[in-house]
């Protein structure tokens, strides 16, 4: 099997590619990205094939992959909830444009496409779980730029829905539910304040700045480690027996719901207890911040995210096995290795 990722040094795209050269010997990966720092020895692997592009430049080198694979992962986008505030005119053009583009390329030249929706689509559904064909998707005001990203996603799932009922696109939507681990967002995205809560909170460890809850930290998330999610998406990509056809999946782990004041505390712990930091002066303090001095106006908080993952179990035979400290610790012991000589 041929497969296009784009976004290839993204979080996910890394991570899969380095899974399906170690386990797939019949697979090939191409893929493009900006940069490659993710990367490492899945570069020099023969079965790997790079471009460093741009999704809004590089337009011949998409269409003649998208005609030579067989299936095409789009993860090109912006994630960041603080960048959906900040400039929700570029998550417009690159989440919703960009994509639609490769999406209408996958209808022109009967491809599979396998693409990532969100747990954002959720909003702020009140229900205990959500499920894939059954929650309401419920977002804010227009005000509340936020849920632009939720709304871009939304209609590019529609979208995606649409031709796959009208029998001109096979897909398989995948939602991720705060996956964490290894690679997940950078020291620099988090200096700037920009990376997602595990991130934020481990860099703001490694530089012994304060910690902010945002609103007190009760909002709570479902973190899953990145190894179960790639297991989930390996399974969909085999897709035996056509078994996620057309068919949307979340990917969480719901026993590892915690709220963010809760997952501030486990951070600390876990930073205290490091052989390396073990004997700190002094430690970042855990504070609460207002959403409107975090994030700006235009943010607005999601307090419960829950997957149901029933659909996951039966079609993919999948359960995801690693625990919430188990998460924690795995990501926070990359981090600090991968940061041991940065300049703070
Ligand atoms: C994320 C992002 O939208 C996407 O990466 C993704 O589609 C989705 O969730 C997902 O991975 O499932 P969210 O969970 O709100 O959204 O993003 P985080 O930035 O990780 O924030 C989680 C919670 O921590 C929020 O309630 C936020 O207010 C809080 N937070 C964040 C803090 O309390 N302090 C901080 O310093 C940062």
């Amino acid at each position: 099997m041929k497969i296009l990722i784009l976004g290839v040094n993204g979080f996910i795209g890394h991570h899969l590619t380095k899974r399906i050269l170690a386990e797939k010997s019949g697979w090939t990966v191409y893929g493009m990205d900006l940069g490659t720092e993710r990367l490492g020895e899945s570069l020099t692997n023969p079965r790997f094939n790079f471009l460093e592009g741009d999704i809004a430049i590089n337009k011949e080198w998409i269409e003649y992959h998208i005609k030579k694979c067989d299936v095409v992962m789009p993860l090109v986008a912006i994630a960041t909830p603080k960048l959906y505030v900040e400039d929700p005119i570029a998550v417009y053009n690159l989440d919703f444009e960009m994509n639609v583009n490769i999406v209408k390329l996958c209808v022109k030249y009967h491809k599979r496409v396998v693409f990532p929706s969100t747990s954002e689509v959720y909003g702020a559904c009140t229900e205990p779980e959500f499920k894939e064909d059954e929650s309401f998707l419920v977002t804010g005001p227009i005000n509340k730029e936020r849920w632009i990203y939720s709304c871009c996603k939304q209609l590019l799932d529609r979208v995606i829905y649409a031709y796959g009922t009208r029998g001109q696109l096979e897909f398989t939507l995948f939602r991720p539910f705060n996956w964490v681990g290894p690679r997940l967002d950078s020291l620099n995205t988090a200096k700037e304040g920009s990376s997602r809560v595990v991130t934020q909170f481990i860099a703001e460890l490694l530089m012994n700045r304060p910690i902010n809850l945002v609103d007190g930290g009760r909002q709570k998330r479902c973190f899953t480690y990145v190894d179960d999610g790639i297991a989930a998406l390996v399974r969909i990509l085999e897709n035996k027996n056509d078994i996620c056809k057309n068919q949307i999946i979340n990917i969480g782990n719901p026993a590892n719901e915690c709220s963010v004041k809760e997952l501030a505390e486990i951070l600390k712990k876990l930073f205290q207890e490091h052989p390396e930091h073990k004997n700190d002066k002094s430690y970042s303090e855990i504070l609460d911040i207002s959403a409107d001095t975090y994030y700006g106006k235009g943010y607005q908080d999601i307090y419960t995210r829950k997957p149901s993952i029933e659909k996951a179990r039966k079609l993919l035979n999948w359960e995801p096995q690693i625990g919430l400290e188990e998460s924690m610790k795995l990501t926070l012991n990359s981090f600090l290795e991968e940061n041991r000589n940065a300049v703070i």
